[in-house]
Formats: structure tokens, sequence, C-alpha cells
């Protein structure tokens, strides 16, 4: 199993004024842990409590479905083309990212063993989305459009570009080139699904964007690019059953959240995700979504105006030494660090015993997995030396099985420090109020009042 060491939060390690005395604490919200935690999970099956992202491990059916359609259209297309933003996308980045073999676009169709690339458009750019149709090929292009409300004007002026160019192109035989996933009768998007007979998946009710990962949002673009994900939710179940225990002190996701709730306190609000590991990059934009959009809120669930929320960074070990950490270690002392150290590398890279006579010759005769966990200990004391907290989530190996442990680990989190904040962890009306000005701005009906509030807005 991954663990959490939570050592370097501790007041005997970093002195009282920026340390906990963590196994106080423990004992002091011994009780509202198990409040929480058996609130979490006795609800997880109730309609509108958006706890159903906790049921996504268990999906036998879904599994099976999805499995079958992506060995349907194997070895048909070159490209696997994923159109959604925010929840809609980056689980499929973060996953991805870690688990195909770098620089998997770059492989030609027999190394990727018959899979296709892919290739996420989760922005508007109009550059970028330009590029990309200029070297993609259409004909062997699927297009995975991913959004739940079915109506976000990102991803569907981008569905929209697609459409009409793979229906130019292919004419009516482009459906097989179109695969949906949005909620199962709501939305534009699925009007248009039925309306075309295009193949579709199902974002569940009560599961968020930011919380979807291991639904089809996620499992369909992974099985597409062959990666197993059997795996992933057995590492789902098996993070599921550990965190079911009521006691904060088994339960690392009760761990985790308790200490940044403190730290938050203790006025240390920027939760640092920097994992020594550039396949678990995007795991830090994962994040660094879940965090902010689940916990950001103005007000508590008792209706009282609180603005809470720490503010999530990412980070990125051994890089990012060289561009933050002199921020972290010298300047405001306002951050718990989440350091990602992985045990074991797929491959081993040796440095050659070359330049044995120069400054540099003592690399030689070492490993690149050497060096870069050597980094991420030697940051973890230098950060510790300065009495800034920080806390170690190990993860044995990047595959599947621990990828789904860790990210189910951050949703529980998250779902308990919400509680902990007793705000609403699953709403997002920040986000609406950008959306709804946008509508207006482009035009869409019933949106009339807001373009004009909005105009004299603009021009004040
Ligand atoms: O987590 C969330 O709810 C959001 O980030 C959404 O995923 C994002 O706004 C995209 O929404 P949709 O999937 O409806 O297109």
């Amino acid at each position: 199993m991954i663990n959490l060491d939570w050592k370097n939060t501790d007041a005997a390690v970093i002195g009282k004024e920026h340390g906990l005395d963590v196994k106080k604490e423990f004992f002091e919200y011994k009780q509202k842990i198990s409040e929480i935690v058996s609130d979490i999970y006795a609800n997880r099956d109730v309609p509108g409590k958006w706890l159903a992202w906790m049921n996504l491990g268990y999906k036998e059916e879904l599994v099976k479905e999805i499995n079958e359609y992506a060995q349907s259209v194997k070895g048909k297309f070159d490209n696997l083309l994923i159109l959604g933003i925010g929840g809609s996308a980056l689980g499929g980045i973060c996953v991805t990212e870690a688990l195909l073999k770098p620089y998997w676009n770059l492989l030609d169709k027999e190394q990727r063993n018959g899979f296709p690339g892919i290739f996420f458009v989760d922005n508007i750019d109009p550059d970028q989305i330009n590029g990309l149709l200029d070297i993609l090929d259409l004909k062997k292009t699927l297009v995975n459009v991913i959004t739940k409300s079915g109506t976000t004007a990102e991803t569907m002026s981008a569905f929209m570009i697609l459409q009409e160019k793979l229906e130019k192109e292919l004419g009516s035989s482009s459906k097989e080139n179109i695969v949906t996933t949005t909620d199962k009768t709501k939305g534009i998007l699925r009007e248009i699904t039925e309306d075309k007979g295009y193949k579709s998946f199902i974002v569940p009710d009560d599961v968020g964007g930011r919380f979807s990962v291991f639904s089809a949002v996620g499992l369909l673009p992974f099985a597409l690019t062959g990666i197993d994900i059997s795996e992933i939710l057995k590492g789902v179940r098996d993070m599921d059953n550990a965190l079911q225990s009521t006691d904060v002190e088994n339960n690392i996701a009760a761990q985790n959240a308790l200490i940044h709730y403190l730290m938050d306190k203790k006025g240390k609000n920027l939760s640092v995700m920097m994992p020594y590991s550039s396949r678990l990059r995007f795991v830090s934009d994962w994040y660094v979504q879940l965090w902010a959009e689940s916990l950001g809120k103005e007000v508590d669930l008792d209706g009282n105006g609180v603005n809470v929320g720490p503010t999530p960074v990412k980070a990125l070990g051994a890089t990012d030494q060289h561009s933050q950490i002199q921020l972290y270690n010298e300047g405001p002392n306002d951050k718990l660090i989440n350091f990602i150290r992985v045990s074991e590398f797929d491959t081993e890279l040796k440095i050659p015993s070359v330049l044995q006579d120069t400054g540099i010759g003592y690399l030689g005769g070492k490993t690149v997995n050497d060096l870069i966990n050597a980094e991420a200990d030697a940051t973890r004391v230098a950060v510790t030396d300065y009495k800034r907290p920080n806390i170690v989530i190990n993860v044995p190996k990047v595959n599947g099985y621990y990828m789904g442990q860790l990210l189910y680990m951050l949703e529980v989190q998250t779902a308990i420090a919400g509680a902990l904040y007793n705000i609403d962890t699953f709403n997002q009306p920040g986000v609406e109020q950008g959306k709804n000005y946008t509508y207006a701005l482009m035009g869409r009906k019933n949106y009339e009042q807001t373009a004009e509030e909005l105009k004299q807005k603009l021009h004040n």
C-alpha cells in the first residue's frame, strides 16, 4: 500500500511555532474524524450526497462494456482525441501520462501494440487546436467528447469543429469516429448523441467532474490506449477498504486531511504537491483542481460566510528545486509540502563512470534512480531544517494499482477535509458564475438579461 509519513509536520521535528503535536491532535480529533468517516461511508449510496464516486471501483459491468468497446475499435484508429475540460480531462491526462510509455505519441503503432496515440484538447486556444488539426488524420482519429453537463462551451465548441470536419471527410460513417461520455439523460450532448446514434458512455449521477476519473470519463481513454483498467480499480478497492477505518491512527486520508486543516489554521494555507517523478507530474494538476474546487468556498454548511480553502500549488521534483525551493525554504512559512516519493522505477539508468578526474566524477557509476531519490530525500531534509512542514506520500511504483490507490486516497482526503471545514465539498458555484457570463457574452438564448448586465460591468 502507499503510505504517508507526516513526522516532519510535528513540533518535535520543526518546533512548536510551525509544527503540530500530531499525536495529541489525532487524539483530540479522534471522535470528529470517526464521525466524518462513518458519515461519508454511510452516505456513499445516498442520492444527492455526491458520493457515488466512492463506488466506482466496483462497477464490473462497466469495465466489461468499456473493454469490449476498446477491443472492438482496437487497430482501427491511429489517434485518440479527447475533448473535455477540468474534471472531464485532468484525470485522463494525469493517468495516461503516468501509465503510458513515455513519449507515447512518438512511438509507432507497432511499438504501441496497435493502440492509438492520445491527444487532449482541454482548452480553446485557436492556434493549438488548428495546430493539432494540421497533424491529425481525422479518418484515423477516434474523438471522445467528455462533458457531464453536455453544455460546456469550451468542450462543445471543439466538438462542433470536429464533428463538422469529420462529417465533411467521412459523411455518414463519421459517427464511427465519435464516442461521447456524458450524462445519462440530461444535456445537449446527450440529445445529439441520441439523434446521431453515437456510441456513448455515462457520467454517473452524483459524481462531480473532479471525482470522475474512475468512471467512464477516465476508464474509457485508459482502455482505448491499452491501460489495464482492472488493475487501477483493484488499487481503488484496496484503498477504499483501508480508508473505511474510522480510527484516524489508521486512516492516511483522514491524517492528511486533518494535518492540512490544522496547518491552515496555523497560517499554512498553501498545499504544495511535489512528486519526484515526471510520470506523476500531472497528479499535481489533478490535485490542484480537486483541492481548489472542492475546498475553496464562500459559505459553510450553516450559511455562514467563511471564504475558506487552502491554495494548492503544483511543483515537480527535482525540476522545481531549481525554481520554487528557494521560496519554500526562505520565503513565508505558509506552506505544507506534499512530496511524492517513488521507491522503484520501471527502468534503471546508469550514469557512466566517465570524466572521473573532474568535479562531476562522483556521479559516475551511480544511477539516475539513485540521484532523483537522493534529491527527494535531501530536499525533504533541507526543507525540514528550515522548519517548513512537509509530508511524504510513499508510492512503491508507478503502475495502475498504485495510481488507483493514490488518486482515490486524495479524493477521500478531500471529502474529509471538506467535512472538517464544514463546507459543501461537491458544489462549485464560483465556477458556474464565469460559465454563465461566457454564455451571455456568446449570445446563448435565455442569457439576454445577464448579457446586458455584463456589458455595463465591462464598460464601467
Ligand atoms: O469538477 C468539475 O465539476 C468541473 O471542473 C467540470 O469537470 C468542468 O467544468 C467541465 O464540466 P463538464 O464535464 O460538464 O463539461
